[in-house]
């Protein structure tokens, strides 16, 4: 008997039946669009609880990016964005801790912006294959190649690489950033297919590196075709996929700029965000008056976060959970992310 009530009370975490159920009842009212049911709320919700307790207790702010998981985002996060947002936010936290849930770069951007606070990971190593495609050896070799050309560099790489660049971007700004740079010829790392998107529409010459997001380089014009089931649906295309999908696009941008149209548009026609499906979950949660199709694609890093995780980095960080970068990269990766931010 002392052993399950024990068994329990870990399970519950000391939580009352009645919080318990009134939790499971705010997550179903959000995640339950999804097709989470209220036992699957039931099963979540002494984590939450522990989390957000947790959290406000240690001063902890949790930035999530919009491809988590539902339970994340409705769960436990205090703020949901793109890059560029989340950058942002980043700077505005009054906590002295943030803990992101995202990948390992977006953190280290915090971190770079923040170097007073300790920035946390729920998981250690969770990478992006865009951020993993190149060196600072890659873009000082690119630097020599093309002296004077100004280096603009995507927001998905490590501090290592923003601390070679002028400025960084994000897929929200990329092309404002672009346009008003005082050069006809840039660097652009790592992204090739967003380097090609860029020099299309700013008519700019811009050298590329061969770097590519596997999730959404990996959309083909035949998949694009069933995704979009008929003629008539909005197609709304991230600027990592590939020219060709852009091309076919109605719209383009990044998760921000897909954001604002869901928040703005009155549209009765299907909407497909080519992005990651946690995007387009958040979406189906926020604005339900709109009809949005699945992408099914999936970011396995993005998925990496989990509730028991985060629990467990809140509970006990250790060495590994917490983001530290070299001083002198810090400072030099600064000023490109800091640049970035004056767009
Ligand atoms: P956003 O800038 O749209 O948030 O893109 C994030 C990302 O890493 C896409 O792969």
């Amino acid at each position: 008997m002392v052993i399950i009530e024990k068994q329990i009370e870990h399970v519950t975490f000391g939580f009352t039946q009645e919080e318990i159920e009134k939790e499971a009842q705010r997550l179903y009212s959000k995640i339950g669009h999804l097709g989470w049911t209220l036992n699957d709320c039931l099963d979540i919700a002494p984590l939450t609880l522990r989390i957000n307790k947790l959290k406000k207790k240690r001063g902890v702010h949790i930035l999530a990016h919009s491809y988590q998981t539902p339970d994340i985002i409705f769960g436990v996060a205090d703020n949901v964005g793109d890059s560029l947002g989340l950058s942002k936010k980043a700077t505005e936290v009054k906590e002295n801790t943030i803990l992101f849930c995202g990948v390992e770069f977006m953190a280290e951007t915090a971190k770079i912006l923040n170097p007073e606070k300790t920035v946390l990971v729920p998981k250690r190593g969770i990478g992006c294959t865009l951020a993993d495609s190149i060196t600072r050896e890659d873009v000082r070799k690119l630097k020599e190649k093309y002296p004077g050309a100004p280096v603009v560099c995507y927001v998905n790489t490590t501090a290592e690489v923003k601390a070679e660049a002028d400025v960084c971007c994000t897929s929200a700004n990329a092309r404002k950033i672009v346009e008003k740079l005082d050069s006809d010829t840039i660097i652009f790392v790592p992204d090739y297919n967003m380097g090609v998107n860029l020099a299309k529409i700013t008519g700019k010459r811009i050298i590329t590196y061969n770097g590519h997001c596997r999730t959404h380089d990996r959309i083909t014009k035949e998949k694009l075709k069933l995704l979009k089931k008929n003629k008539e649906t909005l197609v709304f295309s991230h600027f990592e996929c590939k020219p060709e999908i852009i091309e076919l696009s109605d719209l383009v941008g990044g998760t921000g700029d897909m954001h604002r149209f869901s928040k703005s548009s009155k549209t009765s026609k299907e909407v497909l965000f080519v992005t990651e499906q946690g995007f387009i979950d958040r979406m189906k949660v926020e604005y339900p008056h709109l009809k949005f199709l699945d992408s099914n694609m999936i970011c396995p890093m993005m998925k990496q976060s989990n509730l028991i995780n985060i629990l467990d980095c809140l509970e006990n960080p250790k060495r590994e959970n917490i983001i530290e970068i070299e001083e002198e990269i810090r400072k030099r990766a600064f000023n490109a992310v800091n640049n970035m931010l004056k767009y």
